[in-house]
């Protein structure tokens, strides 16, 4: 893949606009996860230790395009702080118009700014040209470093990449080299564990697998839809009664191609999706017509873990079970151990990324197990459906060396 690095830029002393994703898990105002704050500290040191201005430029959340105040990303400003050692981090209470221009045009070098919520202006989603030109206006180079955002064609995404040099940062560059080498030089045999709820959000996901992976094993809700199609009464479980012909489509193209589907062969069957709710271990062929499916069982935790000690190269995504209700996060909990297991022993190189499958990890306590964790989410689904993203399509592009109306530095 070619596109520039932070060193094929001569960088020092210019004004950075650095498009970060601070889309980052909050309760009651403080951030509960720092790992995407965390992820972006490289590209913030090498930036600042060449006396750069950094305009920091993020979305939080889903505002709709209008002013929300309970998602401005004022917050972050302290977190970002902290990740940095309590560095002063200034915020701007806009991302484009004069309060964006003043903020930006007080930074001296090696200061960092974080501009306001780019999604609290409608144009940023829409991919608006004038926007995107008049946040270019702000800096000299555009550095991106939301990997987890590039699914989105969005103004501060594709936009900017018009009007100003680019550069990948260190987080982008480190995303693409690890999911380049999932579909091209990974050690084979080569196997992903697919869960979460339905087939139908995840079925180019799961079409696109079955041509490159060896082995595919599918847990969580998903697997009852495929459970369903072949035969098995599964009582209450949530499944997609329309998606049967899909997904005897999905099994039949992985046969052509060799890749072989790994299901559950038995689940925790429970009365209700509530913690502790009374649950029994079911045959996949004895699921009661009472209960539900909502754990993989022990004896498919045992099949999957064999089918993965044949695997050079594991990627995950999507818990096995209804996780957030506990002892429905046993499968899940347990697979994030066998495959932490088999990368500490160096037998797999294993990749996980999602936002669910990383809070798994974390719940679980194994965020260090794996070999490689994505800072994204839906960029990562995706990815590995074998999509070219527009925000990492930009960056081929390199941009365009050329801007008027630049911020003039105070
Ligand atoms: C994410 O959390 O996956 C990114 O920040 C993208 O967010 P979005 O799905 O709201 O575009």
């Amino acid at each position: 893949m070619k596109f520039s690095h932070l060193e094929d830029i001569d960088l020092a002393g210019k004004t950075i606009l650095l498009r970060t994703d601070l889309n980052v898990p909050m309760q009651g105002g403080k951030v509960t996860d720092h790992t995407r704050i965390l992820r972006l500290l490289p590209t913030l040191d090498y930036l600042t230790q060449r006396q750069c201005r950094v305009v920091l430029l993020s979305h939080f959340d889903r505002p709709g395009g209008k002013f929300v105040p309970s998602l401005s990303l004022a917050p972050l400003v302290d977190a970002v702080s902290a990740a940095l050692g309590g560095r002063e981090v200034k915020f701007g209470v806009d991302c484009i118009g004069p309060a964006a221009r003043d903020a930006v045009n007080k930074l001296q070098p090696g200061e960092i700014v974080l501009l306001e919520n780019l999604r609290f202006h409608p144009e940023e989603e829409t991919g608006d040209a004038p926007f995107a030109r008049e946040l270019a206006s702000l800096g000299d180079i555009f550095v991106n470093d939301a990997f987890s955002c590039s699914h989105r064609a969005h103004a501060s995404i594709t936009g900017i990449a018009q009007y100003l040099p680019v550069a990948a940062g260190r987080l982008m560059q480190e995303e693409l080299q690890v999911l380049t080498g999932i579909f091209s030089d990974a050690q084979k045999p080569i196997g992903a564990v697919i869960g979460g709820a339905k087939v139908s959000s995840k079925l180019e996901l799961l079409e696109h697998l079955t041509q490159t992976m060896d082995i595919l094993i599918i847990g969580g809700a998903m697997a009852n839809t495929f459970l369903h199609a072949q035969g098995h009464a599964v009582g209450k479980s949530l499944y997609e009664k329309g998606l049967k012909a899909t997904a005897l489509k999905i099994l039949r193209q992985a046969e052509k191609n060799e890749c072989r589907i790994v299901l559950p062969i038995d689940v925790v069957a429970a009365s209700a999706l509530q913690p502790q709710a009374p649950c029994t271990i079911a045959d996949i062929d004895a699921i009661p017509a009472e209960s539900m499916a909502v754990d993989v069982g022990p004896a498919s935790i045992q099949l999957f873990s064999q089918a993965l000690a044949e695997c050079k190269t594991i990627v995950w995504n999507g818990p096995l079970g209804a996780f957030e209700t506990s002892p429905f996060d046993a499968g899940t909990i347990a697979l994030a151990r066998i495959i932490a297991s088999l990368t500490a022993k160096q037998r797999a190189h294993s990749i996980a990324g999602g936002g669910d499958t990383v809070a798994a990890l974390t719940h679980a306590g194994l965020t260090q197990g794996f070999s490689y964790l994505s800072t994204a989410g839906g960029a990562f689904l995706e990815w590995l459906e074998g999509k070219t993203l527009p925000g990492v399509a930009a960056l081929m592009q390199g941009g365009h060396p050329h801007i008027g109306g630049k911020a003039t530095h105070g």
